[in-house]
């Protein structure tokens, strides 16, 4: 019949491609046995029946963080099984970044037909600690990305479930974990980190090429045809994105190579197709090179970003202005133009940003357009707002 379609779903290279998806947790982490003994310690109590845990876990994106929590909490539930009956909500702090909206994906997770319209965050914990006192069951908390909900909303809720056993007789009724970016350690530091306890930090670095290798090998090994593909391709996958240190994007390279081969028509994928996907990449921008801007660069950048939220474009004009607001925002003096204009350059030479020259409307001039096509402003904007308090500390 419709022959244009035939290769879709023949699966010539990709034998299971959900296994390349954001939410696929292999059975078994690698490279990463360190982190899983110090994370496992900082749970040493919890085999105990009224015992729990507490974790903060740091690191770059894509270092497997989240996977490595996941995993933890699958794993901690099977091992003690027999002995107690171990539960897990995993929040994304991203899509709940307020108290109440993490309370009722908590209490959703753990009954969907809980009514939690219109209860407050107080009720919505007794209600948990009730649930949990009468299925005898201990509840470990993920708060993943954590930092949207420390900005939003403080850490309010972070200490009321620390203290959910308080005025009752029962004691270890939730463990609980944060994931954070390491960048926001600013953010995390005082607000969690000290209260946790230290002991209780876990930092993970991002990967090696050799730790991508290994990651991208499993991938492969268990979601593509034997045969499609050799050493060579893992190899040159991991080198492209060792760079970033990411896990995610190697990753994503072995899918997308696989998928081009096979859109190709091929059974086996070539240099050809990793590196053809290698350059269809978001580029690396983000978590390379703002962190070692200059004070005022990342304050002008900030001004850019928050407008850019709204607009696809700024002019250099409106950028200054911008600029001159967030200085008085960090009780900053404004730089002079020429420096304003030397940033802009560097801002654009790193990729950062694009410029455009433009005529004015009104024909007496020409003025620059300025747009970020790399990066999400919002995100931008949001690592600036922590990352610049400490570089004016310096
Ligand atoms: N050691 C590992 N072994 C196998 N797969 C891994 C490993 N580390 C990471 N991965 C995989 O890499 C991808 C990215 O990992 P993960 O989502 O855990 O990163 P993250 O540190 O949480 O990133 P982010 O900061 O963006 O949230 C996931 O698909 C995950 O399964
Ligand atoms: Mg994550």
């Amino acid at each position: 019949m419709t022959s244009y379609l035939d290769r879709i779903g023949a699966g010539f290279i990709l034998s299971k491609p959900e296994v390349f998806g954001f939410d696929y947790i292999p059975e078994k982490l690698v490279g990463r046995e360190n982190e899983q003994q110090k994370l496992a310690e900082m749970f040493i109590g919890i085999g105990h029946h009224e015992g729990s845990g507490r974790a903060v876990v740091t690191g770059p994106v894509g270092s497997g963080k989240t996977a490595l929590v996941k995993r933890f909490c699958i794993d901690i539930a099977k091992h003690l099984n027999e002995k107690r009956n171990i539960k897990n909500v995993h929040v994304n702090c991203r899509n709940a970044s307020t108290s109440s909206r993490v309370m009722q994906k908590i209490i959703q997770d753990l009954d969907p037909g809980h009514p939690d319209r219109g209860l407050g965050v107080s009720e919505l914990l007794t209600s948990l600690r009730r649930m949990m006192s009468n299925e005898n069951s201990h509840l470990i908390v993920v708060l993943d990305e954590v930092d949207h909900l420390l900005r939003k909303s403080g850490d309010d809720l972070i200490y009321r479930l620390l203290r959910i056993d308080e005025d009752s007789d029962k004691i270890g009724t939730l463990s609980l974990i944060m994931i954070s970016q390491e960048q926001v350690l600013d953010l995390l530091e005082n607000a969690v980190i000290s209260r946790m306890g230290r002991t209780n930090h876990l930092r993970i670095g991002g990967y090696t090429e050799e730790g991508l290798f290994l990651i991208a090998e499993q991938r492969a090994n268990i979601g593509l045809v034997k045969g499609s593909f050799s050493d060579q391709i893992i190899k040159l996958a991991s080198q492209a994105a060792a760079p970033s240190g990411d896990a995610r994007q190697v990753i994503e390279l072995i899918e997308g190579a696989g998928k081009r081969a096979e859109a190709n028509g091929r059974t086996q994928i070539i240099s050809e197709d990793i590196q053809n996907t290698v350059v269809t990449l978001p580029s690396n921008v983000d978590t390379l090179d703002i962190e070692g801007l200059p004070a005022h660069c990342m304050l002008l950048l900030l001004g850019i970003c928050r407008r850019l939220r709204r607009q696809e474009f700024v002019t250099s004009g409106e950028a200054s202005k911008l600029y001159h607001v967030v200085c008085e925002e960090f009780e900053q003096s404004p730089k002079g133009h020429t420096t304003i204009w030397k940033h802009i350059k560097r801002l654009m030479q790193s990729q950062i940003i694009e410029t455009r020259t433009d005529q004015l409307d009104d024909g007496r001039g020409r003025t620059q357009h300025i747009s970020m096509p790399h990066m999400l402003p919002s995100d931008v904007a949001r690592r600036l707002e922590t990352l610049i308090p400490a570089r004016l500390r310096r």
